[in-house]
């Protein structure tokens, strides 16, 4: 049987169309707002603005690089939260409309699995290694860390999450701290390359279980550095690559130090990472070597399918639709986490 998934993804602000065939990809179109830079931040009502601007022309064109007609669907996956309320309800309403206009099924799907379940897209002549189940997954984006311990393509438990800020939030705040721009965790893994991760030395939490915290990070990244300026007005540009370095150092050793303990404690060595800060070279880098010393599977997505991206929603779609898993055009948008 012929699956052909159209993928809508727009929790926060990117706008996303993509379409898979029988777990193939054959087009992942993302438009990203720029709106929000200048602001240092996303400001939710123009992210819904921008996505009702985008959504249209972002669907039409994953059809086309597809080469799909829109009869050809088998059905609609939908982002159906947790994110921004106001993006959500953009795809959310384009999704239902979409599938109710062809008459075919409408699947919701939530953005943190498809974030785990990205590592199963398979593209036109590329070989990928696929996590085999049960695998635990560090899932670290702007709005989310947590390790989820992935036991079927739908079966998942969150072990551990942050208790209050995301790895990315962290990376993000103290990158607009240091005069970035926004989204600061590229800009700081770049400038981190160049500069000495053991200069300076940073707050590192204990917190209880497997869970997270980086909201004291932040503080004190901020207070380190309003002492330092204090001193001397030019400290930061002047020890820039440093600062980033130690920065990412500190994020990725709080992220490793409880992956290796559910590693350990739960004998499971099948390790994949996901979400947007799964980009991060210095986390990548760190994966892999400890990885490779401890006999791991480690799994690292593709960089274009760490962010939010349709691809990841197709893919979750799909092996929904196998399940005969479709939802109701009454079903709500949701903002919170749940797994
Ligand atoms: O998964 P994502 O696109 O959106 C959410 O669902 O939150 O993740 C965005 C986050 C931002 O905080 C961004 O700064 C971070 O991922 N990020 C990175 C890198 N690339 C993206 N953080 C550190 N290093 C990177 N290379």
């Amino acid at each position: 049987m012929d699956i052909t998934i159209l993928g809508i993804e727009s929790s926060c602000d990117d706008t996303s169309a993509a379409i898979i065939h029988n777990g193939v990809l054959l087009s992942n179109v993302i438009a990203s707002q720029s709106v929000h830079e200048m602001y240092g931040g996303v400001v939710p009502e123009l992210a819904s603005r921008a996505h009702q601007q985008n959504i249209i022309p972002v669907v039409s064109e994953a059809l086309r690089r597809a080469k799909i007609e829109k009869s050809q669907l088998s059905a609609v996956a939908f982002t159906r939260g947790p994110g921004l309320m106001g993006s959500l309800l953009v795809g959310t309403s384009f999704a239902k409309g979409f599938a109710q206009v062809l008459d075919i099924p409408l699947i919701d799907v939530n953005h943190l699995q498809a974030h785990i379940l990205a590592h199963f897209i398979q593209e036109p002549d590329v070989e990928r290694k696929m996590p085999n189940f049960p695998f635990i997954c560090l899932l670290v984006s702007g709005g989310n860390s947590q390790i989820v311990l992935v036991k079927s393509y739908k079966e998942m438990e969150i072990i551990g999450q942050t208790i209050d800020d995301a790895a990315g939030e962290a990376f993000d705040k103290c990158a607009k701290v240091m005069g970035l721009p926004y989204p600061g965790g590229p800009f700081i893994d770049k400038l981190a390359k160049e500069g000495d991760a053991k200069a300076f030395m940073f707050h590192k939490p204990h917190i209880e279980a497997y869970n997270y915290s980086f909201s004291g990070l932040k503080t004190s990244f901020l207070y380190f550095l309003r002492d330092k300026i204090a001193e001397n007005p030019n400290f930061i540009e002047e020890h820039k690559a440093d600062l980033c370095a130690s920065l990412q150092k500190t994020i990725v050793d709080i992220l490793m130090d409880k992956l290796v303990k559910v590693v350990k404690n739960l004998n499971i060595k099948e390790v994949a990472v996901a979400g947007g800060v799964s980009a991060n070279s210095g986390l990548r880098d760190r994966i892999l070597a400890y990885g490779a010393k401890r006999g791991w599977n480690v799994y690292v997505p593709k960089p274009a399918f760490t962010t939010d991206n349709a691809a990841m929603v197709a893919i979750t779609g799909y092996f929904k639709f196998q399940d005969k898993d479709f939802c109701g055009v009454e079903l709500p948008p949701f903002s919170k986490v749940v797994i």
